[in-house]
């Protein structure tokens, strides 16, 4: 996809050649600047009833009159705020795949007086074009093609257009991202094991300079003493697999960021064995480590001056007559045994020895991400991931990462009073703790392998995927993380500066 910036007078609209105009139109009249021929037809179309100038609105005209444009598409937005854009987007986007699936060249402008941002904007667009036109084929040759979209222009003043190169770039190595994370939480656990994921970091590490990739097998996993991550491995025949990326777009002096990616390829629970219902969608329980995969191709591709490491534990957890058992204790790689009640909470199991890994890395911060707890989606549905840090710097460093990338995290509770539901009398800690509160005690318990470094804990058991007929990975919350890190190696360079 070409996406292209386009200085144009807001009067010279009409006059713009384009198999599809989009624009943005506010809901308030009064705030409308656009051409004569454009603003007669949007005020003809609302008079006629056939646009209400309500947020989510939309409508499709074809060879409007003087209007050069081949079809008009109009997308009521309630405000210039990103968000309101992002969902004015998609409104009108999932219109032009019904009504105008010939487009080839979109052409895309705002039509209201506050100005928005331009290179959120710009941004935002990009990655909602490449959501927009994403369509999973693996195993699915046969699904409808993506639309014949091939170039999109960004319309803007002339004053606007660096802005909108800058957008365009970020949201395109976002969205590339994105589509990874997506495509990889998609595929089935039996086209998505633990070396697929191996090959696919390895092909990355290949692609990109800046990038480093090992992959550490069992046996390394055994020399380690990585005896919990092992614990849930052992019921699967498919062997576990320990991925390391190494992002060095800084001076290997400077102490990485480390993102630390579970990487479940299928959690049936293991001998604590879930229901049949929904099972299937435990393939996306590897939702973390796509998300790892995704932001380290979209910082391959953007190059800030920061070091991240990415480490992904990917398993499957099966019932098998090798599988752990409840009850089984086991040492994690930092000498705490574990005793395991429920094979089910098998995430913390397998992220617990890679906190303790990410320790020989000496981390500016290291921040986990993982499907981890139904309780998280109890907890706060599938808008916001739950974030979890005792570290308020970093906290606020995350949630205002999510907000500029619309992509957003909720802090959640994470202190001692929670600790007790973590007692065993045969292990000093047991893996879970009771029903209530249960995405809390999680982080709590991965919370005990983190004393080294600043650590921040993302639940995206809410966020990763959507269920029924829109079933399929969002790529989330690879926005957020990338977004942190640009802000990261931002903050890097101020402090080198001064
Ligand atoms: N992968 C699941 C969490 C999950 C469940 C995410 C449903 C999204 C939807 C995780 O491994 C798990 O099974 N957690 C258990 C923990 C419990 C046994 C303490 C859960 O949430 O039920
Ligand atoms: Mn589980
Ligand atoms: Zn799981």
């Amino acid at each position: 996809m070409d996406f292209e910036v386009l200085s144009i007078a807001s009067g010279a609209l009409s006059d713009h050649v384009t198999d599809t105009l989009l624009l943005l139109v506010p809901a308030d009249q009064a705030r409308w600047t656009l051409p004569q021929a454009l603003q007669a037809e949007l005020r003809q179309a609302v008079d006629a009833g056939d646009l209400s100038l309500k947020t989510g609105q939309s409508l499709c005209l074809h060879r409007p009159a003087g209007i050069a444009a081949q079809r008009l598409v109009l997308s009521v937005a309630a405000s210039a705020q990103a968000q309101a854009q992002q969902a004015a987007f998609a409104v009108g986007l999932a219109l032009i795949k019904t009504s105008g699936p010939g487009t080839r060249t979109l052409s895309v402008a705002w039509g209201g007086d506050e100005p928005v941002v331009a290179s959120a904007w710009a941004e935002t667009l990009v990655k909602a074009v490449s959501a927009a036109v994403y369509v999973y084929r693996h195993t699915k040759p046969s699904a409808t093609p993506a639309p014949r979209l091939t170039r999109v222009e960004l319309l803007g003043s002339a004053a606007q257009v660096s802005e909108l190169q800058t957008g365009v770039r970020q949201g395109k190595a976002i969205a590339a991202g994105i589509e990874l994370a997506r495509e990889w939480a998609n595929r089935p656990g039996n086209h998505a094991t633990p070396t697929h994921l191996a090959e696919q970091a390895i092909a990355l590490g290949q692609a990109f300079k800046k990038l480093k990739v090992e992959v550490l097998d069992t046996e390394a996993l055994a020399e380690l003493g990585m005896g919990s991550f092992l614990a849930v491995a052992q019921g699967s025949d498919q062997p576990p697999k320990f991925i390391v990326l190494n992002y060095q777009g800084s001076t290997k002096k400077v102490a990485p960021l480390v993102l630390v990616g579970k990487g479940v390829t299928f959690d049936s629970g293991g001998i604590s064995i879930k229901p049949s219902a929904e099972m299937d969608e435990m393939k996306f329980d590897m939702g973390g480590a796509a998300s790892v995969l995704g932001t380290f191709r979209a910082l391959a591709e953007l190059q800030p001056k920061i070091n991240v490491v990415g480490l992904i534990p990917a398993c499957e957890n099966l019932p098998s007559g090798r599988a752990v058992k409840p009850g089984d204790v086991v040492t994690s790689m930092s000498g705490t045994t574990i005793e395991i009640l429920n094979t089910d909470a098998e995430g913390r199991l397998i992220l617990c020895d890679a906190l303790t890994y990410a320790e020989r890395f000496k981390p500016a911060a290291v921040v986990d991400i993982a499907t981890l707890t139904g309780a998280c989606v109890i907890a706060l549905g599938h808008h916001h991931s739950g974030l979890f840090s005792a570290d308020e710097a970093l906290a606020t460093a995350l949630q205002s990462a999510g907000e500029s990338a619309l992509d957003t995290a909720w802090r959640m509770p994470l202190d001692e009073v929670y600790d007790d539901g973590l007692k065993s009398n045969f292990a000093d800690i047991a893996n879970v703790g009771p029903r209530a509160g249960g995405s809390i005690t999680a982080a709590m318990f991965l919370k005990r392998f983190t004393g080294a470094y600043r650590w921040a804990h993302l639940d995206i058991a809410g966020t990763a995927w959507k269920s029924g007929a829109a079933k399929g990975a969002t790529g989330r919350p690879v926005g957020l993380l990338t977004h942190f890190v640009l802000a990261e190696a931002q903050a890097l360079a101020a402090r080198k500066s001064t």
